[in-house]
Parts: structure tokens; sequence; C-alpha cells
């Protein structure tokens, strides 16, 4: 089993893909939804209102603040689409960590809050279940492939309306959390400060992680020095690295949960580990680390004024599942841990919807304003497609289908041929005008094409007059 874990450590680091040219500018983004003002809070950091972001859905103030922080009180609730899509740009993609959160904070009154779906592109994330009486949220980290990346919420649960309290959107470093390859999420479950007092984010972490005190009782150390941590691999925060936790007897080993539901997971590991003050010489102290009972590490004998990184990318866990460090024979003195990330691992990203289909639809998007407020991938999540459209089964889905009845579109139709799998384009009852465009007699699959109760001058284009197969209503 020990061949499964990949461990690495910070000397290794080389071995890393040095894919890190640009620092790229980055995006630092918090939206605050359901409101349309900004504020600084009290991090300094600056919130803004989600109205650039979404078109649709109602906002509402919560009825029970309790001691909530303010992103947390107000939200937008949304009622009339499949999945209603955040869309967020992220100039030349990169890496990035996305936080939603959500409160429910008894807006509607009713005392029953819901439960429903979270998804990012063209991927399922997980299932929200909101609370009556505090925020909960879920981060995620993971590679953005084109210039934008959409956090979409969808209705799984009659009346149980989906709705999203705050986006964050924070770019990482293209070096951290790159263990594993980029066609695979990272979904936060722990992210534990040993030792720590409090809560840890920024601006002691520029990435603002949340470093939460860990529950496990152990005693804890602190640092008898503010050293200077290098820049290295995952950067977590100094603050983080100045406190530990040892076993509370004189036993020899420290035995980390890894909080999962029941379920075997495939998950990612990161452990931080750092001497808290000078060691005598005749001290010594050394550990390794063992995953149910399984030794996956050498020795670990971490630095003073220094710190030591571990990854591991492919644990296969349960909830039974034990992190154990142990210490080695030599050792005088027990294991320590500074601090320490567990993450799932996703399956393997969609790659979404057929890209020249997806651009065909953004032509549409652009000219008429209207269907401007779709966003996230058109067919994925299957069974979350956007109202208008439907799509194959595909891996890679095209679009089947237009259903554009009744939308109010006005001017000429823009060129769609590359929509080259569709087989009906329903657009009555609209006022679109202009000639009817030859384009469309060009689409090898149209079965169905319904323009009727529109505006549209001149003659058929011999292209469809040609067909026999279409029903032109
Ligand atoms: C992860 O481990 C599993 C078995 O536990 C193995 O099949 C798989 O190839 C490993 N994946 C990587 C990326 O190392
Ligand atoms: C654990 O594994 C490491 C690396 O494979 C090895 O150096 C060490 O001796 C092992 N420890 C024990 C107790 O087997
Ligand atoms: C996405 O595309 C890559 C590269 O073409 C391919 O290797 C991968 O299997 C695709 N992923 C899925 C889930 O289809
Ligand atoms: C036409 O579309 C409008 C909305 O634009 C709708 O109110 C009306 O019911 C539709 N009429 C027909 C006959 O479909």
């Amino acid at each position: 089993m020990a061949k499964h874990l990949k461990t690495s450590l910070l000397s290794l680091l080389p071995l890393l893909p040095l894919l890190v040219a640009t620092v790229s500018a980055g995006v630092f983004l918090s939206i605050d939804c359901g409101s349309s003002q900004s504020f600084i809070d009290e991090r300094n950091i600056k919130w803004e209102g989600d109205n650039l972001y979404i078109g649709h859905g109602r906002s509402f103030v919560v009825r029970n603040r309790g001691s909530v922080s303010r992103a947390m009180t107000t939200l937008r609730v949304f009622d009339s689409r499949r999945k209603s899509c955040y869309r967020i740009d992220v100039s030349g993609g990169g890496r990035v960590l996305v936080r939603a959160s959500f409160y429910y904070g008894n807006y509607d009154g009713k005392s029953f809050p819901p439960s429903f779906a979270l998804q990012f592109d063209a991927n399922g994330w997980d299932t929200v279940e909101t609370s009556l009486d505090r925020p909960v949220s879920r981060e995620a980290i993971y590679v953005v492939s084109g210039d934008a990346t959409s956090v979409c919420v969808a209705q799984t649960q009659p009346y149980q309306l989906p709705f999203v309290s705050a986006i964050e959107v924070r770019t990482l470093e293209w070096s951290m959390y790159a263990h594993v390859d980029p066609s695979r999420a990272l979904f936060l479950q722990r992210r534990e400060a040993f030792g720590a007092q409090q809560i840890v984010r920024y601006k002691d972490d520029v990435y603002d992680r949340i470093w939460s005190p860990s529950t496990i009782s152990k005693t804890a150390l602190a640092s008898d020095t503010s050293f200077i941590v290098p820049d290295s691999m995952d950067r977590p925060p100094k603050l983080v690295l100045r406190t530990a936790i040892a076993p509370t007897q004189q036993s020899s080993s420290l035995i980390l949960p890894t909080y999962l539901s029941t379920s075997t997971e495939r998950i990612y590991v990161n452990m931080y580990f750092s001497e808290m003050s000078e060691l005598e010489s005749t001290q010594m102290r050394s550990f390794e680390i063992y995953v149910d009972v399984v030794n996956v590490s050498v020795p670990v004998s971490p630095p003073y004024q220094d710190f030591i990184e571990l990854s591991f990318a492919n644990i296969t866990a349960n909830s039974n599942t034990a992190i154990e460090l142990r210490a080695t024979a030599d050792s005088t003195l027990p294991p320590i841990i500074s601090a320490r990330e567990v993450f799932l691992v996703s399956a393997a990203l969609s790659n979404g919807t057929n890209a020249d289909d997806v651009n065909a639809l953004g032509t549409l998007q652009r000219q008429f304003k209207v269907l401007r407020d779709w966003n996230g991938d058109p067919c994925l999540p299957f069974s979350y497609h956007w109202e208008w459209v439907t799509c194959s089964s595909d891996e890679k889905p095209r679009i089947t289908a237009l259903y554009l009845s009744g939308y109010g579109l006005t001017g000429g139709l823009p060129n769609f041929g590359a929509l080259t799998a569709l087989e009906i384009v329903d657009l009555h009852n609209n006022s679109l005008s202009g000639e009817i465009p030859d384009f469309l007699g060009n689409l090898p699959n149209l079965r169905i094409l319904n323009l009727a109760y529109n505006s549209f001058s001149g003659s058929v284009p011999s292209s469809l007059t040609q067909k026999t197969n279409l029903n032109l209503e």
C-alpha cells in the first residue's frame, strides 16, 4: 500500500514542474451576494455587491443576525432556473481557491433551512445542507482552464430554494497544491492550526486561507522565535508555524483523524512541522508517519526557525482512517505538528460542452441581451442544462436544440451555424426581423425550424426550401 502514497519532502521540490513563470496579477474577489453595496471588513478585505455577476434571483436580508459577519447578513435566492451561476473573470486562468458561504438566517421566516446542489463550471461540487443558526462554507481549489469560472447552485428538493450568501475567489501561485494534476479539484475537509488560540487568515495568510484551531486536545506548544519563513511550496502563513501540539502523555505517538464521512475517498493531506525551540544536544525529535499502520514517510525531524512540509497526494481513506505520527526508536521527544490540511480529491473534471458550440451560444448572447444572464456550462452537469437549449449525452455534449420561443428577441439573427448538431430551432413568437439567414439551411441535422410569428422579410433562402424534412410552420 505504501507505494500508493506519494510523499514529497520540501527538499525534493525540484521534482515539481516549475511552471511558475508568471506570478499573475491574480484575483482577490469577495462578493457579498444579495447586496448592492460595497464595504471594507475588519480584515481590510473589500467586499462588493453581486449585481455585476448575476442578473436574476431575489435579494433578502436575514432575520436572525446572530453574530455573523456582515457579508452573511444578505443573500440571493433563486426560484426560477434549473441552475443559477455567478460568473467570475479569472483572466489568464490559473489555480484558484473558491469559497462559497451560505447563511440561511431564517430570511423567509419559515425556520426551514434548505438543502441544494453546489456546482462549479461543468462539475458537481457538493450538496449544501444549510443550518438555521450558523453559516456553512465550502472551499475548492482548482485550475481554471479558460478566462472565467462559474459557481452555481441548483434546486434538488421540492420547496427548498437554493441561495448564496458570499463567494470569495483568490488566485493561488501555480506551485501551490500542485501534487494533483490540473484535471482534478481539491475539496477542503479541514484546515487546522495546531496549538493556535484563534482562527488564522488574511492578512496573516495572504491567500486568505482559513486555519482553524484544532479540536484535538493535546499539549499546545508555542515557538520561542519569530523566524523568517522561506517561501516554499504551499506558502503556509508564519503564524501557524509558531504553534504546535504534542501528545499529552509521555506517549510517543500522535493520532490525527481524517474527519471523513463513511465512504472511501481519495484524499490529499499536507502537514507542516516546525521545532518550537532549539534542542539540547542530548535531545532528538524524530518521527515517522503512518496511515492505517502503514509507514509512509522517512523519519522527520522538524527544523528550528524553519519548517518541513509533507504532502500526501493519494491516500485512500475512509472514516476510520487515522494518520499517526510515531516517534522513531532513537527519538527522545514525542512527535509534534503545527498545521494540516485535508482535502478530498475530485473525480476527473469535465472538459465541458463542445467549445465551438459554447462560442456560438456566446454569439447569440452578445446579440440578445436577455440571454446573457445564463452562465456556467450550457449542458453540464447533466440534467442542469440552460432552459433554452437541449444537449446530446456525449461526454463533451453538443447543443441539439434551441428553444427560444417568446424570449422577446428583436433584430436580426446572428450566424450560429457552428451549432452543427442542432436538430430543432424554435424561434417562434419573437420580434426577429431582417432576412431569414442562409446558414439555417446548411445546418446538417436540422429537422424542425419554427420561425412563425416574427417580422422576417424577404424570401425563404433556397438552402431552406430545398430541404424536404423541414417544418417551417
Ligand atoms: C492513487 O492510488 C490508487 C490506488 O490506491 C491508484 O490506482 C492510482 O493510480 C493512484 N493515482 C495517482 C495519481 O497516483
Ligand atoms: C519507514 O519508511 C522509511 C522510508 O521508506 C524508512 O526509511 C524507515 O526506516 C521506515 N521505518 C520503519 C520503522 O520501518
Ligand atoms: C479532458 O481532456 C483531456 C485532454 O484532451 C483528456 O485527457 C481528458 O480525459 C478529458 N477529461 C474528461 C473527463 O473527458
Ligand atoms: C409569446 O411570447 C410572449 C412573451 O414574449 C408570451 O407572453 C405569449 O404568451 C407568447 N404567445 C404565444 C402564442 O406563445
